[in-house]
């Protein structure tokens, strides 16, 4: 295991190795749903659970699993530098400490102070628009030119950090998510360490700056925090909190964005929400669901658990598939099909409980703007190319770039 997968997350189970099945990996979630729903895989040392009820159980019993991976009886602390940053940020805690660390950014995610960013992310994305357009006739690749640079370029402001660093950024958080196995395995896990040292490098500069000079940012909020003690966030925390930050909203919105599109190209209802924004809102909501851009979560036991008739020993892992709970058909009805007014309800594609995804609100006003911008400048839009490459990671899904055709102006 790597030392930017401490959660032992990035191994693909055996069914999903090839690119073709981890594009679409619902019918074998099918499978292990009906027939294996809680099963031990011995290559990857790990448990997978498969139905909603489980895997809604898994990622929000925080008695009986918990999200740091160094309560696994298997853990090997790695040694690379990056690694207890990355363990000690809220992500891998539990309560009570991730309830404090939480508690320092909470209000800069919450709906009432992202809603303020909506004008703002219209012109961003509005600029990116019109850059894609003066540069591309008639075809562009939706990743490259707006899915990914957007999400980049709002996090950095949100945070205060330069946005001409943001592909450094890019190439950060890839690295961090990509898949460390198979024959590259050595390489990619050399690679993670390195960016990880780099970002620390990067994040401390500025962390230390904020401490000098205080400012009207998040960076500034972060390198000032006071816990309930009176002491200040040790460095080391507030460096990972600022990593943490960067990485979990840049590839995840990304892909949102592009499986949106990806969801709405397939339907044909790109003319249907054009101007609508509050189907495009219910829309997300069913992408989220249905081509969820965190497929999986992971968990240890605390203690012994029986779940799905199986006896899982204290110190073991587990991986929640909660891209299989959206398609548990125990939960949603006609679970296999895209309804884009559905409007789900209990889906997992933001997780459940304590961990709930913090950057939720922000995540889903960045896909709600960036597609309803692009529907309202294009017309003609349409998939262009249908031989799709995934994104090479074991938990994050999408794909490496969606080329787009619409009427040039
Ligand atoms: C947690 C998904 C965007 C920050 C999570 C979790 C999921 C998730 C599934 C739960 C992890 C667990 O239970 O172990 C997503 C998806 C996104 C997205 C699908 C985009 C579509 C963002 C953004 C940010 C963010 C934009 C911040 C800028 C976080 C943080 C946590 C988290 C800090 C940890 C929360 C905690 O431990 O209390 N996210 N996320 N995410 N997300 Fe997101």
């Amino acid at each position: 295991m790597s030392s930017a997968d401490p959660q032992g997350i990035q191994a693909f189970p055996e069914a999903l190795t090839e690119p073709d099945a981890w594009l679409e990996p619902f019918e074998w979630y099918q499978e292990m749903r009906e027939g294996s729903p809680v099963r031990y895989d011995p290559a990857r040392g790990s448990w997978d659970v498969f139905r909603h009820a489980d895997v809604k159980r898994v990622i929000s019993d925080d008695e009986t699993f918990s999200v740091d991976p160094r309560n696994a009886s298997d853990f090997v602390e790695a040694g690379g530098e990056g690694e207890g940053l990355i363990l000690d940020t809220m992500l891998f805690q539990d309560p009570p400490r991730h309830d404090e660390l939480r508690a320092i950014v909470e209000e800069a995610f919450s709906p009432r102070v992202v809603a303020e960013l909506e004008p703002r992310l219209r012109e961003l994305m509005g600029d990116l628009l019109d850059d894609a357009l003066a540069t591309n006739d008639g075809t562009m690749d939706l990743v490259d030119e707006l899915a990914y640079p957007f999400p980049v370029i709002v996090i950095a402001e949100v945070l205060g950090v330069p946005s001409e660093d943001r592909a450094q950024f890019r190439e950060w958080s890839e690295s961090l998510v990509a898949a460390a196995d198979g024959e590259a395995g050595a390489e990619v896990a050399e690679r993670q360490q390195a960016s990880q040292r780099e970002m620390a490098m990067y994040f401390l500069e500025l962390i230390e700056d904020r401490r000098e000079n205080p400012r009207d940012d998040l960076l500034s909020t972060i390198a000032t925090a006071e816990l309930s003690d009176g002491s200040t966030l040790p460095q080391q925390e507030a460096l990972g909190m600022c990593m943490l930050l960067l990485i979990a909203g840049n590839i995840t919105t990304t892909n949102l964005i592009t499986n949106a599109v990806r969801c709405f190209g397939n339907h044909d209802l790109f003319a249907e929400l054009a101007g609508e924004e509050n189907a495009i809102g219910t829309a997300v909501e069913e992408v989220l669901r249905y081509r969820a851009p965190v497929q999986a979560m992971t968990r240890v036991a605390r203690s012994d658990v029986t779940l799905g008739g199986e006896t899982i020993e204290e110190g073991d892992r587990l991986v929640a598939w909660l891209g299989s709970a959206n398609r548990d058909s125990r939960q949603f009805a006609t679970a296999d099909e895209f309804v884009v007014d559905r409007a789900p309800t209990g889906h997992l594609g933001f997780g459940h409980g304590t961990h709930y995804c913090l950057g939720a609100p922000l995540a889903r006003l960045e896909a709600r703007v960036a597609l309803s911008e692009l529907l309202s400048r294009v017309d003609g839009l349409a998939l262009a190319d249908t031989d799709l490459s995934p994104t090479r990671s074991s938990f994050i899904y999408g794909v490496e770039s969606l080329p787009i055709r619409y009427d040039a102006a």
